[in-house]
């Protein structure tokens, strides 16, 4: 028998890459899905899958539960609302959601199977039944380096960001694109005159930045032409929510003991859709650097390593180079001068791909044996 997945939140930015790769990889085929909707039950389900009935109320509680796997991308909001409900009615299918509200719980794995399938296939032994992907920071940064983790090298890491406006949501990445817009419309004329006096252009930018005129309503700050040095809501240590996903998701996903310290700095900055980060490993001891190569090259299948030349980074590890990909671009490797057990990288990353959907969309066929 077909094996009966139901899919919610499949319109929105994640839940649009994911059913683009489910496309890609015939996932469709087999499954007999259900398409449920917060807001049009009734209306057509999507074309994408042949035989999709018309949209069901996601909120409907009865009908979840006849599936053998719900997989959302929703949302938190939804997530809180209509997962105890389910549970409490006994539902024992697989729970696989793309946001962070289950992420901690005890009885919940973090997904990231090239990286942790050994903890995924022994939870799925222990019957847990809840499969969260995390959060794309840490997703993206395991892709680049657990190989070094698996060795044993790391003794701690730090990660200063650099996150995409897609990290945000669809309509700050929209509000991304309009700030442009409006720096451009002030000026672009003059930044085109090569004549015109660059603080001249600069000032315009400058003043537009501040003024009433820029349209901050999504990040309640300029990000074009500028960053901000905040993502989430703030902890009580002076972190911010993003800061303290790094280290205690990482040691969830890949049930460290004892604990891996990760730390550092969150910055959105005005890429589209990738996250970088700037990575300060400190290594246990004095590992050569071919072997940290040679580790990270074998750690997955995805991930890239540019060589630590201007050409090369210029041309493969930028935002730009990596967006809309799979592979995992870590590059800039070096020991630093602070000694040669401290490793600097830099790593590029898709976040809607790796980020978010890929990890969920590879869950999906792990819980079903696909
Ligand atoms: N919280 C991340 C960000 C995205 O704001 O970039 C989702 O993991």
């Amino acid at each position: 028998m077909k094996k009966k997945v139901a899919i919610v939140g499949w319109r929105g930015m994640v839940g649009s890459v994911l059913m683009q790769r489910m496309r890609e990889e015939n996932d469709f085929e087999g499954l007999d899905l259900t398409f449920f909707s917060t807001s049009q039950a009734g209306q057509p389900g999507p074309a994408i899958a042949s035989g999709a009935g018309p949209l069901v109320d996601a909120f409907d509680i009865e009908a979840l539960a006849t599936h053998d796997a719900v997989v959302t991308c929703q949302g938190g909001d939804y997530t809180k609302e209509v997962h105890p409900r389910l549970r409490a009615q006994g539902w024992d299918g697989y729970w696989i959601d793309a946001a962070s509200a289950l992420r901690m719980e005890d009885n919940s794995v973090i997904v990231l199977d090239p990286v942790n399938r050994d903890v995924i296939d022994r939870a799925l032994d222990q019957g847990i039944k809840d499969f969260i992907g995390g959060n794309c920071t840490v997703s993206l940064m395991l892709m680049a380096v657990h190989g070094l983790i698996q060795q044993g090298w790391v003794e701690w890491i730090t990660a200063m960001t650099y996150q995409s406006a897609s990290g945000a949501g669809a309509a700050q990445m929209k509000e991304l694109v309009v700030q442009m817009a409006q720096i451009g419309a002030a000026a672009g004329g003059a930044a085109a005159d090569a004549q015109a006096p660059v603080l001249e252009v600069e000032s315009t930018v400058s003043e537009l930045l501040r003024s009433a005129d820029l349209q901050i309503t999504q990040f309640g700050a300029p990000l074009a032409a500028s960053l901000i040095p905040w993502i989430d809501r703030a902890m009580e240590n002076g972190q911010t929510r993003e800061e303290w996903k790094g280290q205690a998701e990482l040691n969830k996903m890949l049930s460290l003991d004892p604990l891996l310290p990760v730390d550092g700095q969150c910055v959105r900055v005005g890429a589209m859709r990738c996250h970088s980060q700037g990575l300060t490993i400190k290594l246990k001891r004095d590992v050569p650097l071919t072997d940290i190569e040679a580790a990270i090259r074998k750690s997955n299948d995805w991930v890239r390593l540019v060589p630590n030349t201007k050409e090369a980074t210029l041309q493969q590890l930028t935002p730009a180079a990596i967006s809309g990909q799979l592979d995992i671009g870590i590059g800039r490797l070096r020991k630093m001068t602070l000694g040669d057990d401290y490793l600097t990288a830099f790593t590029v990353g898709d976040q809607l791909l790796w980020g978010a959907a890929e990890p969920v969309r590879r869950a999906l066929n792990i819980v079903l044996g696909r």
